[in-house]
Formats: C-alpha cells, sequence, structure tokens
C-alpha cells in the first residue's frame, strides 16, 4: 500500500507541506530600494576590505546553488511512486520545489536590480570545491535516481541522493551560509533586503533540512544496510564542503566566521550521522531549531 500514508496527517513530511502553505512569502515583495543606494556606498568606502567583491561572490554562490538545487529536484518526485516511498513526502517535495524556485527567484531580483548585472554571471564565480558539490556531483546524484530501475534500486538511489542534496547541500551549506551571511549584515546594519531575503529562505531551508533528517532516520531504521550509503556519501562530500566555506578564507577580513561556519556546517553532519544511527548523537538539537523556525 505505497500510498496508505496520504492522508495521514501526522506524517511529519505532511506536516512539513502544512508549515510551506502557512509560511509562504514572495521574493517580488522585497523591497530592495534602501539596498540599492547602500550597495553604492559599500562598494566605494569598503574597498581595503573587499566588503562588496565578498558580498557579491556569496550571492553569487547562493544564487548557482539555488538554480542547481532547483534543477535537481524532480527526481526525487518521480522517485516516490516508483520505490513506494509514500505520498506524503511527495506533498513536501511539492512545496520545495516551488520553494527552490522563489530562492533562485530572489538572487535574480538582486543581481539584476542591486548589481546592475544579469544573474547568468554568478555560475562563473564558483570555484571548483562548490562547483563539485554544488552542481556537477549533484548533477550525478540525481541523474542516478533518475536512472534507477526497481524498488530497491530507487530507494538506494533516493537515500544517497537525499543525503547529498538536503544533507551536505542545504543542512552543511546552504542553512549555514545564509546564517551567517545574514548575522554579517545584520551586526553591519546592512542591506536590509538582501537581510530580509536570507532569513525568509533560511527559514524554507530548516523544513528542507528536517525533511533530510527525517527520511535519513526513517530508512535507516527500517533497512540498516542503507547507515553504510549515508556514511559515504558524506565523505565523499565533506572535502568540496569544507572546502566551499573556505572560498571565503582568501580574503584579509572575511566577512563571515569561517571557524564558526565550518563549526556549524560539521554540527549538522554529525546531526545526520545520529539520524542515520551512526553516531552517539540525537538530532533533537537541530530539530529543535528547525522547529523554532517555524
Ligand atoms: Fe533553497
Ligand atoms: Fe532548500
Amino acid at each position: 500500500m505505497p500510498f496508505a500514508n496520504a492522508t495521514d496527517l501526522a506524517s511529519p513530511y505532511f506536516q512539513l507541506f502544512g508549515k510551506a502553505k502557512r509560511l509562504h512569502w514572495d521574493p517580488a515583495d522585497i523591497d530592495l530600494s534602501a539596498d540599492r543606494d547602500q550597495w553604492r556606498l559599500i562598494v566605494r568606502d569598503y574597498q581595503r576590505e573587499r566588503y562588496a567583491e565578498q558580498i557579491r561572490r556569496l550571492c553569487a554562490f547562493f544564487a548557482a546553488g539555488e538554480e542547481s538545487v532547483t534543477n535537481t529536484l524532480a527526481p526525487f518526485l518521480a522517485a516516490v511512486p516508483r520505490g513506494e516511498l509514500g505520498l506524503d513526502k511527495e506533498f513536501h517535495l511539492a512545496a520545495q520545489l516551488y520553494e527552490e524556485a522563489k530562492h533562485y527567484e530572489f538572487f535574480a531580483r538582486y543581481f539584476n536590480e542591486v548589481f546592475g548585472e544579469s544573474p547568468a554571471v554568478a555560475a562563473a564565480e564558483l570555484t571548483p570545491a562548490p562547483q563539485a558539490v554544488l552542481v556537477d556531483d549533484l548533477n550525478a546524484v540525481t541523474d542516478r535516481l533518475r536512472r534507477a530501475e526497481g524498488r530497491e534500486a530507487v530507494r538506494h538511489a533516493f537515500l544517497e541522493a537525499v543525503t547529498h542534496y538536503m544533507g551536505a547541500v542545504e543542512a552543511m551549506l546552504a542553512r549555514t551560509g545564509y546564517v551567517g551571511a545574514h548575522d554579517a549584515l545584520a551586526s553591519r546594519g546592512w542591506l536590509p533586503g538582501l537581510q530580509e531575503g536570507f532569513r525568509l529562505i533560511r527559514r524554507d531551508e530548516g523544513r528542507h533540512v528536517a525533511f533530510g533528517i527525517h527520511v535519513v532516520r526513517e530508512m535507516c531504521a527500517d533497512e540498516p544496510h542503507l547507515r553504510s550509503l549515508v556514511q559515504d556519501t558524506f565523505e565523499r562530500n565533506l572535502p568540496n564542503v569544507l572546502g566551499t566555506i573556505q572560498a571565503f578564507g582568501i580574503y584579509d577580513t572575511p566577512i563571515v566566521d569561517l571557524g564558526k561556519l565550518t563549526a556549524f556546517a560539521l554540527g549538522a553532519y554529525e546531526q545526520f550521522m545520529g539520524a542515520a544511527g551512526l553516531a552517539a548523537i540525537d538530532a533533537t538539537g537541530l530539530e529543535t531549531e528547525l522547529d523554532a523556525d517555524g
């Protein structure tokens, strides 16, 4: 009965879908007029610290990442019936795909209206580590999911893809990056429209990470032989995840606290390991934060 849980309103995936509906927002509504004026001053006044270059680079990474995750989520939805994974997961994934498209829309607007550039320039900013984890390897893992045949192969590919997408990309990088970037701007009182976009996107990413934690916990509990797949997928991606954060280590005065962000990313990794039953840690801390996010 693969669709038996479709109407189970207590399902965590169905509850995430409900939160997505309640917390709807529109990137087109965010006022960027103050950002446009402030941006010119940041470019002019902080050349030695290269703050404008760092903010633009952060936004380029986020824009390219959001474009990539929007491109690669469809195979997850198509896998749900083939892997008999439960229609409630598809409810969440449908909302997530809509949200990833909105996140990309926000950055496309920001490049156009504040930086005065096409968002198409973002992809060229990616150094090898983010290019691998955010784009090339994510494409490869979701392509394996697209091609998987048979219930067991689809479930295997689904868990691998969830670990990469919701674990390495969203929990370790996106959520970490949005927290760090929002804090860096808020502490300086800079770019209120960008702060607001970061805040709202981070809230969505919390639900996407929660989905990943639930899937890893559920599938590893049902099929413990899948635990090593979670571990292998994280270990394969760790160098590029950490390399992506360190892409901001080239600056003498980094606008984000790289040590704090690295620790935050590794904390998310440990919580996924705990959800998989691979570490003596439970995911309560992360889940408390995710619940607090709405
Ligand atoms: Fe996103
Ligand atoms: Fe996301």
